[in-house]
Formats: C-alpha cells, structure tokens, sequence
C-alpha cells in the first residue's frame, strides 16, 4: 500500500517503521516545511494518507484528504468539538476517513472494559469515580482525548454523571459531584498512562494503561489504514477492533 503521511513527528517516524515492517511504502511526507505547497492532486499518488500532527492543523489536513478522494486515518485529537461538522464533509465527499482518540489495542480494551464496569457502578452510588491521564509535556491538548472517550464511555453509563470537568492535578480541586473530573498531569517523557478509579469509603477499584512507548499507536494507525484503504464512510477504533 502506498502511504502518504502527514506530520512526521514523533508518531510519523514510528509510524513509518511499522508501515515498512508490514510491506507498505512511504510515498509522501508532509509536515510544516512543505504542506502550503500541497494541492489535493499531488496526493493521487497514495492509496491513504495517515494524520498525526497537531490540534490546529488536523481539520485542514483532513479536508484536504477528502478533496482528493484519498482515504485519511487521522489520530490527532483535541479537534472533536468539530467531528459533526468534519463528518458532514466525508459524507457530501463521498469520502472514507477513521478517527480514534487512540490506535493502541490495549486501549480500546481499556474503553470497552470501561463501558461494562461503568453500566454496573450505576447501581452503586457510594462510589465516586474520576479519570487520571498522564502526558509528556510537548503534548499541546488536554485532558487528552483518549480520557474524554474515557469519560464518554462513563457519562453514558452512569446517571449521575451529568458531564466531566478537566483538572490540573496541580490547582485545587473544583468541587461539583454531578461532573466527572479528568485529572490531568504532564512529565517528561510520558508516552500515556489512563486510569478510572471507583472510591469509596470501603474500597477502591481501578482499571488503568500504560504506554511503554508509541509503538502500539503506531501499529493500530497502520493497522487502521489497511482497513478503510477500499471503504467508504467514517469510522472509529472500535469498528476496527471489536471488542
Ligand atoms: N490517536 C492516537 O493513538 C495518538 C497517539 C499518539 C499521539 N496522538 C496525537 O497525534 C498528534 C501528533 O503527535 P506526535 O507525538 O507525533 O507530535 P509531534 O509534535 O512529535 O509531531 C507532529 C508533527 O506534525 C507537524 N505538523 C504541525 N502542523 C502541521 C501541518 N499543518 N501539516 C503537516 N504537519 C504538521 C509538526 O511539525 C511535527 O513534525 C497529537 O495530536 C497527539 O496527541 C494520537
């Protein structure tokens, strides 16, 4: 398959190496030197472009994919208060795009084990719950978007959850029961560890991942782009893993 990137940072390097390890090429790069000159032809030569780049140039990257009638797997987050908007575009283009606040197998574990023990907390109200994320400190967005779908997954399940609030694990914690706080911190050289921890005054349950490093976002983007390569329409992680 042929494989136009966009944004070769940190994920596109990694991104690359898997893709080349799974018999695929690399047609173009396009990071900030040279994206102003790319016009929707130029990527005819790809049969899927893969976006990992940054909150403020995703959509653009994104339209420009659709435009050209290429295939897109997009990982950036912290651009999802636009996905109806972007989704109105796949559909008028005809077009085929995957979005995923995260690619690792792990994780999309963590969000369908999530679901269920949410659906039962439900029934158990002396447990408050909250969700932890941890980052490197270049990362520009938060609380990351892998903890929103985190919070999402519980939001839907738990009543009394009305909404999540974000939390700087450094300021003083806001105080309304009726939000779930997404506490969140950033260290050097953090890769990405969630957690949803149920407290209450007998117990505590948590459920949690941790990234070693990038390579299982990586191989889930790869992954994903083997699978919209000859599909039309929009699609998540969980139509790709299932679980
Ligand atoms: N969904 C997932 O599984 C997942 C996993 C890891 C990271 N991410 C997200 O992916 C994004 C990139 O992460 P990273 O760690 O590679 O960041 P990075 O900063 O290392 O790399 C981003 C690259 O994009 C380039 N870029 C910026 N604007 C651009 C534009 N307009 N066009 C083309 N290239 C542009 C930058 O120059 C840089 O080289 C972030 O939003 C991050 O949160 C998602």
């Amino acid at each position: 398959m042929k494989i136009i990137l966009f944004g070769y940072g940190k994920m596109g390097h990694i991104i690359e190496e898997v893709a080349l390890s799974r018999g695929h090429e690399i047609v173009m790069k396009i990071d900030v030197e040279n994206r102003d000159t790319i016009k929707p032809g130029d990527l005819k030569t790809g049969d899927v472009a893969i976006e990992f780049t940054a909150p403020a140039s995703a959509i653009a990257n994104i339209s420009l994919c659709l435009e050209a009638g290429v295939p897109v797997v997009v990982g950036t987050t912290g651009w999802y208060e636009q996905l109806d908007s972007v989704k109105q575009l796949a559909d008028e283009k005809d077009g085929s795009l995957v979005y995923a606040s995260n690619y690792s197998v792990g994780v999309n574990m963590l969000f369908a084990m999530n679901k269920i023990l949410a659906k039962w907390m439900n029934s158990y109200p002396d447990y408050n719950v909250e969700v932890e994320e941890v980052h490197h400190t270049q990362k520009l967005d938060s609380p990351s978007g892998t903890a929103i779908t985190l919070a999402d997954g519980i939001i839907e399940n738990i009543d009394r959850k009305k909404g999540w609030q974000k939390q700087d694990i450094n300021l003083p914690k806001a105080i309304d029961n009726e939000l779930l706080k997404i506490v969140f911190d950033r260290k050097d050289g953090v890769p990405g560890i969630h957690k949803v921890k149920y407290t209450s005054e007998i117990d505590e349950i948590q459920i949690s991942h941790e990234a070693f490093n990038r390579k299982g976002f990586a191989f889930g983007a790869v992954i994903a782009s083997e699978f919209i390569k000859d599909k039309k329409g929009v699609y998540t992680a969980s139509d790709i893993f299932g679980f």
